[in-house]
């Protein structure tokens, strides 16, 4: 199949089937351990799915970073990697990438997308200044506030709904932006973020409309717009989709544009490239030598960034890969697949069906649990148990404690469930859905969790909780009489 050409299969029993356009020629074994090894595990691991060894995993759903499966072209990519500490050629083909696919001419690499965070925010945040953005992901708040920022989510009234049928609920509310640049004043407002295929609500993108909207506020007011693309491949596919003025531009043609509003672009290469490592770009000269002096402090020189040159090999290949419709819409496909077959069973999910993953909403899902026990994190674990799936909390307990000692309630309580591109098949995915059906007609046996073990810096990481009661030892009793000795 041509590059950019549709993607979309047609059945002719009309089925709504998402068809691989690839085939499996390397293959990892997987294991499905019986139950009771799984509560062993999830003991173990603190009931913080980040805790657990893949060695008792099933399907690995807690993210698309760095578990995007290669292309056979980024793994021979990967063999004319040139080691050079200095002036390695792997760094110009990727810097070329760069040019192409975002049109951006001066290239900073960096081991991840956090990296770019701090090199970013370090650069140009000062105590005291605020920061508009769609909404935050977890990094990008934490390095920010680190650096004496304030973050506000100027985000429409959509967004946060779970049922919506609105295309774009990662748009900025340019009215809310307005309010925010007259309360701090243009000098305490270094930039405005906007976050392609807005991970935390559910992997919902944003309009070209609306970031020309934002552009617009941007220039009247002399701000800076900086664009995180470790999302963008997906957020380009939903314009295609959603946006009619888009709809028979090329996947290539609307990157381009994207990146062309923004002054600053940076992305962590372990979404949107399926490698590792990272990178920020622009057109500025003088933005890009006020960037440049941090890269060999924490990162490492100039042409490698603390990546090897192997990734940056693969990540060249792989931005390239990013404008063809058959890779980025892959992993969208399937999340449809399984976001409509779960509203179906009248599972509370987010729709529209975003980038990323599919989102449970644990609040609907678990009415019974207050936040202050943390319904996601409740909500990852049990399924865990039931079905050897590992998804990713994102709710309170990804959010932080305040001084008075309580904890910051998350706007919403979500088990995000990834999708890596390529890497899972349909009859996985009917599993994962079939499991998380069972567990929707027993939710009244879950409980909640609290903390046990709890860091002060982003602590969804490496916190440890318990179960406040035996529901876990119950739940496993009603699967082991429903299921037998099923796996
Ligand atoms: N920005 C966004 C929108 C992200 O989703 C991530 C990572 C980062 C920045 C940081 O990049 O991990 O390379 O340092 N998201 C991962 C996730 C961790 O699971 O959603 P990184």
């Amino acid at each position: 199949m041509d590059q950019n050409s549709s993607p979309k299969v047609k059945f002719f029993s009309g089925e709504q089937i998402p068809v691989e356009l690839h085939k499996v020629r390397i293959v990892q074994k997987l294991h499905l351990k019986p139950i009771d090894e799984r509560l062993k595990a999830i003991k173990q691991g603190g009931f913080n799915t980040f805790l657990l060894n893949t060695a008792d995993i099933f399907l690995d759903m807690l993210t698309d970073s760095g578990t995007n499966a290669m292309s056979d072209n980024q793994q021979a990519s990967m063999l004319q990697a040139d080691d050079a500490y200095a002036g390695s050629q792997s760094f110009y083909r990727m810097e070329a990438a760069i040019k192409e696919v975002f049109g951006k001419e001066l290239v900073l690499p960096v081991h991840q997308g956090r990296a770019a965070e701090n090199v970013i925010s370090k650069t140009f945040i000062k105590p005291g200044d605020a920061i508009p953005m769609n909404y935050h992901f977890t990094t990008t708040k934490a390095h920010m506030e680190l650096n004496g920022g304030e973050i506000f989510e100027i985000f429409t009234e959509e967004a946060l709904k779970i049922k919506s049928k609105h295309p774009f609920k990662g748009n900025i509310d340019i009215h809310k932006l307005r309010e925010l640049i007259a309360r701090f004043g243009k000098e305490h407002i270094p930039f405005i973020r906007m976050e392609a295929s807005t991970n935390l609500i559910g992997g919902q993108p944003f309009s070209i409309a609306n970031m020309r909207e934002v552009r617009k506020v941007a220039d009247e007011f002399g701000i800076m717009m900086v664009l995180d693309a470790s999302l963008i491949g997906e957020n380009a596919w939903f314009i295609k989709q959603r946006e009619a003025e888009f709809a028979t531009t090329s996947i290539k043609e609307i990157l381009r544009t994207m990146c062309g509003i923004c002054d600053i672009v940076y992305f962590s290469s372990r979404k949107v490239s399926s490698t590792r490592g990272g990178g920020i770009c622009t057109n500025n000269k003088d933005l890009y030598m006020q960037m440049r002096e941090l890269i060999p402090l924490y990162e490492g020189f100039l042409t490698y960034g603390g990546m090897s040159v192997r990734e940056i090999e693969a990540m060249a290949v792989g931005l390239y890969e990013t404008t063809d419709e058959t890779v980025i819409s892959q992993s969208p496909g399937f999340i449809e697949y399984a976001v409509n077959e779960l509203d179906r069973l009248g599972i509370p999910v987010i729709t529209p069906a975003g980038a990323l993953g599919a989102h449970v909403d644990a609040m609907s899902f678990l009415p019974h649990i207050p936040q202050s026990e943390y319904p996601a994190g409740a909500l990852a674990a049990a399924l865990y148990i039931i079905s050897g799936c590992r998804g990713m909390e994102r709710g309170t307990i990804s959010s932080v404690r305040l001084e008075n000692g309580e904890d910051l309630l998350a706007d919403m309580e979500l088990l995000r469930l990834a999708f890596p591109r390529r890497v899972f098949t349909l009859s996985q995915t009917k599993f994962l859905i079939d499991r998380i059906n069972w567990l929707y007609q027993n939710r009244e046996l879950v409980g909640g969790l609290k903390f046990t073990e709890e860091p002060k810096v982003l602590r969804f990481f490496m916190g440890r909780l318990d179960a406040v009661s035996d529901w876990p030892e119950k739940l496993v009793a009603k699967f082991k009489q429903d299921f037998g000795d099923s796996l």
